[in-house]
């Protein structure tokens, strides 16, 4: 049997329980390719499948890496145009802290030969996420207001880009000076510090009182709380996620004062429920990558060794952009980033 190396989850508990070992090399079959890993992304999820407190509870041990870039080595039957040599990056959910992961055919694009492959390990899970929210769920328009919670995050930063791109007023809200300093720097029309500054006042002196048509909130809890007394008429609320660690609660006569809407985003199940408006998503992306509308910014890169640090990183609220995890080097597989 081959071996390799990988990030282990073989118990529930904060970043620090994992471990370094080793696992079988996967298998591809029928629809499915083995990548071998260059990059990884670290997400908010991983935090929560770690932690055991996720939606969907893998069974242990299991190894954590929900986003790749990588080049194929073995593509099984029925996987298309995609064959082995290829660079290319993936959403994965799990398996994307190791040497090699398997990934089926339809959640693999080629890697733009603009992103180097620690951008494209930042890329199609969040940007995808972010796409989504704002085309299908909020049908945001170009004109129209888009207040973006925790818009220093991983989500947050590819709504502030994409709302942009969108041609959207965007207004971008986080918890530090650093991280405003930095939104502006990209793109962001107008800025909140939420931990100096009530949001509602603040919406009200950029909106002339009205308020933001669409509201984009991976956060929850308190900021939620603010968040439902923040919407314009006909707006959208975005429950996105839950990074505070607490639900929000919508008392439904606000929804029925302003006429907006809750709507629920959920990108995973996206994927499997409509593969073909995801493949469009990610065709429309990859012409806003090349059309140098959009790209990842990456806060900092970890060794594989030091993967627990890396998801650490994400608890004490300072990483602005993504954090990435990379694997065994990059010698010659890849194309430099533009
Ligand atoms: N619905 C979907 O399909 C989908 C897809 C991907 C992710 N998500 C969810 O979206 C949420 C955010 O994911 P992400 O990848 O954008 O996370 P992230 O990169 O870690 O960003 C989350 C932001 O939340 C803010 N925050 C507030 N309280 C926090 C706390 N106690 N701990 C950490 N951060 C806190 C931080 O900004 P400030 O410090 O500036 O407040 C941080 O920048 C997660 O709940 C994740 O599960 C949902």
């Amino acid at each position: 049997m081959q071996t390799m190396r990988a990030v282990l989850c073989q118990r529930h508990g904060p970043p620090q329980s994992l471990e370094l070992g080793t696992a079988a090399v996967p298998q591809p079959g029928p629809g499915q390719v083995r990548i071998r890993v260059a990059a990884c992304g670290i997400n908010f999820p991983d935090l929560l499948l770690v932690a055991g407190t996720y939606q969907d509870k893998p069974p242990l041990p299991f190894i954590p890496g929900g986003e790749v870039a990588g080049v194929i080595e073995q593509a099984g039957p029925g996987t298309g145009l995609l064959r082995a040599g290829q660079q290319v990056m993936a959403a994965t959910l799990l398996g994307g802290l190791a040497e090699y992961v398997v990934v089926a055919a339809r959640d693999v694009e080629v890697l733009p030969p603009c992103l180097s492959p620690e951008e494209g390990a930042a890329f199609p899970g969040v940007y995808g996420t972010a796409y989504h929210a704002l085309v299908q769920r909020a049908q945001l328009r170009a004109g129209e207001t888009l207040l973006v919670l925790g818009a220093a995050g991983g989500t947050g930063i590819a709504a502030v880009q994409l709302g942009r791109a969108l041609g959207a007023r965007v207004l971008a809200a986080a918890g530090s000076d650093a991280k405003l300093a930095f939104l502006e720097a990209q793109g962001a029309d107008a800025v909140i510090n939420y931990r100096t500054t009530a949001l509602r006042d603040a919406l009200r002196g950029l909106t002339g009182g009205r308020g933001a048509d669409v509201v984009f909130d991976p956060v929850g809890g308190e900021l939620f709380d603010q968040a439902t007394r923040c919407l314009n008429w006909n707006g959208r609320l975005l429950v996105v996620g839950f990074a505070s660690g607490t639900i929000g609660r919508l008392p439904a006569n606000l929804a029925l004062l302003k006429g907006y809407a809750l709507v629920g985003v959920y990108y995973g199940r996206f994927r499997e429920e409509q593969p073909a408006e995801a493949a469009a998503n990610a065709q429309a992306l990859r012409a806003l990558v090349d059309a140098g509308k959009i790209r990842p910014p990456i806060h900092r890169v970890f060794p594989l060794e030091e993967a627990a640090a890396a998801l650490a990183c994400l608890q004490d609220r300072t990483v602005m952009g993504k954090v990435v995890v990379t694997i065994g080097g990059r010698q010659g597989a890849f194309h430099s980033a533009a």
